[in-house]
């Protein structure tokens, strides 16, 4: 990185725009927007392909985003625990002679410690207390697997996206004045998406758990590393960054990114500024929904269509610690089930105070999503801690549910960092419409969790976008399209494939009286003439 004001070429820039603040702004090739996993891993693709003239801009104090871990509790030494505010599962890990997820094998250079998480291992309740009714599990399973292979032939023939709710209806399968059935689904459908089946896609939610869990594989396992969980990219990072490198700038929050054909210019809070060469953004679509960032010139309406269509999902960890001594749980079980009336309302648990995991921290955790977490984001931590104790007491007993020691929950949703979670697809957003969430408008480039059509939500999709962009960049910073590249090009070499119009399946010939479309609305030469034929 090189200062504009002894490069040649800046100076050009500031009489072609008359813009005074170019003059100060700080030079570099490529502008990384975000220290998470897919900045952090972007950058290193970036100096992998002998691109070392970048600068990494990171809001936070640190880096890895929201694989982001806190000290919670006590032991009996006066030591806190760690526990994961952010990710907290690798999820699919290698079948046997084949791919490898990218997180599984950073987690094994590290040597995170990890159990399995054995999603059969549930006790479940009532509003009464323990009640046995696992066994309805079976109906979700069996309606799944209908859904599975109709999500098949709904992505092989190119035909219409339905909500993962209308297609479990399809199947027959109707838990609504359940609470049990309620609960399982919650525990099969919403723990994993942060959504419910009533907003998601059938489609690319069945073709998201496929490519990580058939091609990966279904086993999960569940970090508890003192160090967090976000040491693996930290490690990335010391490969190729040092302890206090010039080009990663912490505490920087990025407020306006003004883009060209020619280049990208970032305009920081404190007032400072980065002209590059290209920039890759990856913010949230939480963020990137939020207008805590200007983009100058206003991104492109296919670019908005993409990002406003999108979902960001919430998901909450709650977490407690009791006294050591007072475990009210059965520690043969990693997860507790409560079938409340309320669909949502804290039906997961997870003791951490178990065997394999924190054994003797007297630490638990419950778990909600979007919904319930915007309400209990709004509300004070009292409150939640005080409905919480009202179930834990109801279906344990008064007697044996002690005040808690320590208490804490993240809210990701109000965190204008994050704004959310992670990305949830939504019904009827075809591949062409997630692509445009991907493809780079003139000069700047996104990457994260949600660019990724295979693995959103995940950590691989971070990882994987991050590497590909980084990739992509590289080769347009060596001067063209390398061979490795093997991705798709779009009309302008080295650009992604971008749709300005998304269509339909319905011609305009086709909104006729033989349709139930009766009355036109139509402008007068706009459409078709009013009355038809
Ligand atoms: C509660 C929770 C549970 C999860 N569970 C799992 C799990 O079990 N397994 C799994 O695989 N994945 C899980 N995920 C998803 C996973 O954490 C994400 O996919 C991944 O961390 C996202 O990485 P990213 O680099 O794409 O985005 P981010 O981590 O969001 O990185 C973007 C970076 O940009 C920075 N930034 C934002 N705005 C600005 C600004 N204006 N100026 C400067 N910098 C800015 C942010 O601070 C951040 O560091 C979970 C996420 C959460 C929150
Ligand atoms: C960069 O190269 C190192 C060393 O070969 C490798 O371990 C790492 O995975 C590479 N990173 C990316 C993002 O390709
Ligand atoms: C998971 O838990 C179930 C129920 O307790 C048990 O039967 C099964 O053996 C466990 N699986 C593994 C791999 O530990
Ligand atoms: C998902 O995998 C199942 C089982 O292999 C298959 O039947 C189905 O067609 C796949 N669906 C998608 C959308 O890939
Ligand atoms: C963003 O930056 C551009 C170029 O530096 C500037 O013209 C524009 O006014 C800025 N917009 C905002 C909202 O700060
Ligand atoms: C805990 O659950 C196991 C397995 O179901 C059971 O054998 C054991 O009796 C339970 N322990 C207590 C204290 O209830």
């Amino acid at each position: 990185m090189q200062n504009s004001a002894v490069g040649d070429d800046s100076l050009c820039d500031v009489i072609r725009n008359h813009a005074a603040p170019e003059y100060a702004c700080t030079r570099t090739k490529v502008a990384v927007l975000g220290a998470g996993v897919a900045g952090i891993t972007a950058a290193q693709a970036l100096s992998n392909n002998s691109v070392s003239d970048f600068v990494i801009i990171e809001y936070n104090a640190e880096i890895g985003g929201r694989c982001r871990w806190t000290t919670f509790g006590n032991d009996s030494e006066g030591n806190q625990y760690t526990v994961e505010l952010g990710d907290n599962w690798v999820q699919g890990t290698a079948t046997e002679d084949g791919p490898e997820n990218p997180i599984w094998t950073l987690a094994k250079k590290y040597n995170l410690i990890n159990t399995f998480s054995n999603s059969s291992s549930v006790q479940t309740y009532g509003e009464n207390g323990q009640v046995d009714y696992l066994a309805k599990l079976d109906d979700f399973e069996e309606a799944y697997a209908y859904v599975e292979q109709d999500a098949g032939i709904i992505l092989s023939e190119n035909l219409q996206d339905r909500s993962f709710r209308a297609a479990l209806n399809l199947a027959g399968y109707k838990p609504m004045l359940d609470p049990e059935a309620s609960v399982l689904e919650w525990y099969s459908f919403d723990f994993e998406y942060a959504q419910t089946p009533d907003v998601t896609s059938q489609e690319f939610t069945v073709a998201n758990y496929n490519s990580t869990f058939y091609g990966f594989s279904e086993d999960s396992y569940l970090v508890h590393d003192p160090r967090g969980f976000n040491t693996f990219i930290r490690g990335e990072a010391s490969t190729f960054l040092t302890p206090s490198d010039p080009r990663l700038l912490l505490s920087t929050i990025v407020t306006n990114i003004s883009y060209t054909p020619e280049g990208v210019t970032i305009t920081n809070e404190d007032g400072s500024c980065i002209s590059a060469d290209y920039a890759i953004c990856t913010f949230s679509v939480g963020v990137l929904q939020s207008d805590l960032v200007t983009f100058d010139p206003p991104l492109p309406q296919w670019k908005r269509i993409a990002i406003e269509t999108f979902q960001m999902g919430i998901y909450t960890k709650i977490f407690f610690q009791f006294p050591p001594d007072r475990i009210f749980w059965n520690s043969s079980y990693q997860f507790l089930l409560y079938a409340s009336p309320q669909r949502g309302y804290y039906p997961v648990f997870q003791p951490l105070d178990l065997p394999d995991f924190l054994p003797g921290s007297g630490i638990f955790f419950a778990t909600v999503v979007t919904d319930q977490s915007r309400r209990i984001e709004a509300q004070s931590d009292e409150r939640t801690k005080s409905e919480i104790l009202a179930v834990l007491r109801q279906i344990f007993g008064d007697e044996n549910v002690p005040d808690p020691i320590d208490f804490m929950y993240p809210r990701w949703g109000q965190t204008p960092w994050a704004r959310g979670s992670y990305s949830n697809w939504p019904p009827g957003l075809t591949l062409e419409g997630h692509q445009n969430l991907r493809a780079n408008v003139d000069r700047l480039w996104f990457a994260g969790e949600a660019t990724s059509q295979q693995y959103f939500g995940y950590l691989q999709g971070s990882y994987l976008e991050g590497k590909g962009t980084g990739e992509r960049v590289a080769t347009l910073v060596n001067g063209g399209l390398g061979e490795g590249d093997t991705r798709v090009e779009g009309e302008v070499q080295g650009d992604e494939l971008r749709y300005e119009v998304l269509k339909g399946t319905t011609t305009i010939e086709e909104y006729a009286p033989y349709n139930g479309w009766y009355v036109s609305t139509f402008q007068e030469g706009e459409g078709e003439e009013e009355g038809g034929s």
